[in-house]
């Protein structure tokens, strides 16, 4: 555990809520601290990849004040955006898009920067590492020169799989098994190299294992046997982590 200061998130104080709202680690305090150190400030035109169902979206746009595009292509994602959008009182400052990476069909250079978390990992794991570039490299095409993207996804410790976990991580449907989805933030960085991002910062988030231990205890879908919180239980952060990028075009 870190000393960072979430004096913005600390305000939502239901758990239960944000983390049935959220589907991931971190919740709303992941989005504070990424949007720090990208620097989200009013009037910035960012674009949220994979929204889900916008909490952490309604919170950038109440605490940051940006115009927020975001994108999600599965069910009802954008319908239940709208509704947050409006409970939060944030309907002017967001639109949601039934799209995805990478095939947004926004012209180039849209956007000042581009937020996205928990969301990429499951394109590796349903398209593979050349699907994953893929959406990568249409970020990069629709950032502004000098535009800023901030990722944070699961990601796992270059260590051998803990062998009381191997049984869980490698199968089951997330939409792919874990092994399938996440990878080392070494090679998250030489990916986002590679479309030509220069990296700014990148690291394990500091709280990232208190972070999962959250999400298995106040995630509604985590409980159960070999649920995730049974995985993040044997784990003990030993494979398992929570990765972050801040990259410039
Ligand atoms: C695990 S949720 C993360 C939601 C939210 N960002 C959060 O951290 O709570 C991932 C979301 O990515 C969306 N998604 C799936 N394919 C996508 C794509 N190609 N582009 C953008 N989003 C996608 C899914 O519909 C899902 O709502």
């Amino acid at each position: 555990m870190t000393n960072y200061s979430y004096k913005r998130s600390e305000k939502y104080t239901d758990l239960c809520m944000i983390y049935k709202n959220c589907s991931g680690p971190g919740g709303l305090k992941l989005t504070e601290f990424l949007a720090d150190k990208m620097k989200i400030q009013e009037g910035d035109k960012l674009l949220d990849v994979g929204t889900n169902r916008g909490y952490q979206t309604c919170f950038l746009a109440k605490e940051y004040k940006p115009f927020i595009i975001g994108v999600d292509p599965w069910g009802d994602a954008v319908e239940e955006l709208r509704k947050n959008a409006e409970k939060w009182g944030v309907e002017a400052n967001i639109l949601g898009l039934k799209a995805g990476v990478p095939n947004t069909n926004f012209a180039d250079f849209s956007f000042d920067k581009v937020y996205s978390t928990t969301t990429l990992e499951m394109l590796r794991g349903m398209h593979g590492k050349k699907g994953y570039k893929e959406a990568v490299e249409e970020i990069y095409r629709i950032l502004k020169p000098g535009g800023v993207f901030g990722l944070a996804e699961p990601m796992h410790n270059d260590v051998k799989i803990p062998e009381e976990i191997y049984p869980y991580i490698t199968k089951g449907d997330m939409p792919a098994p874990w092994t399938e989805c996440f990878t080392t933030l070494e090679e998250t960085v030489e990916v986002l190299k590679s479309v030509g991002f220069k990296i700014i910062e990148a690291d394990k988030a500091p709280d990232a294992q208190r972070w999962w231990e959250e999400f298995a205890e106040y995630d509604p879908d985590a409980s159960g046997q070999g649920g995730d919180a049974e995985v993040i239980e044997k784990d003990k952060g030993r494979w398992l982590t929570l990765g972050y990028v801040i990259a410039r075009k």
